[in-house]
């Protein structure tokens, strides 16, 4: 099996994703790490020389190549869940999980380093909160399509026991 960690920019799905991965000693991947190693760039240098069109193919053919990890914890990008047909994709080939939270919460874990998110890194501080609430509606019925959903804020190192097993 593979577990997909999808939700918002900010819901800790590689901060989770590490930390259950080191519990239940499973491998950890992270797609966006997997991509920036691969073009040598950083996110924000991809959308600015390649644009988001290249990186959302680029983030599509990076998550059909986890097919070939078994028994793994995969932390998506925010956007993973929203482009070419990817979710019903994670869907029929793992397991996958939001980390939901408010936009209220969201824009608190966002606010330290968006200069490294490049949706959120123009846009001024006083329209942050509504632009995450608009992107938030836009793509919450494709989160919703998740087999589970844990609220982001009420995590802990335990909260796949129930999915993966307390000792596997
Ligand atoms: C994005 C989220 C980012 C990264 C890129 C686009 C998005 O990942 O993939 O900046 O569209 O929400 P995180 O959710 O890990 O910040």
């Amino acid at each position: 099996m593979r577990i997909y960690l999808i939700g918002f920019m900010g819901s800790g799905k590689s901060h989770w994703g590490r930390r259950w991965a080191a519990t239940h000693e499973w491998p950890f991947y992270d797609l966006d790490d997997m991509i920036t190693s691969s073009e040598r760039l950083s996110v924000t240098d991809i959308f600015e020389q390649r644009g988001e069109e290249y990186f959302r193919m680029r983030e599509t053919l990076t998550l059909r190549r986890t097919l070939g990890i078994n028994r793994a914890i995969i932390a998506c990008g925010g956007g993973t869940p929203c482009f070419h047909g990817n979710m019903e994709w994670m869907n029929e080939q793992g397991f996958t999980i939001y980390l939901s939270a408010t936009p209220a919460y969201l824009l608190q874990q966002v606010m330290a380093d968006r200069s490294q998110r490049p949706l959120l890194k123009n846009v001024n501080e006083a329209e942050l909160l509504y632009f995450i609430q608009q992107k938030l509606a836009e793509r919450e019925p494709f989160y919703q399509q998740a087999k589970l959903k844990l609220h982001a804020d009420g995590l802990s190192a335990n909260s796949l026991d129930s999915v993966i097993g307390p000792e596997n």
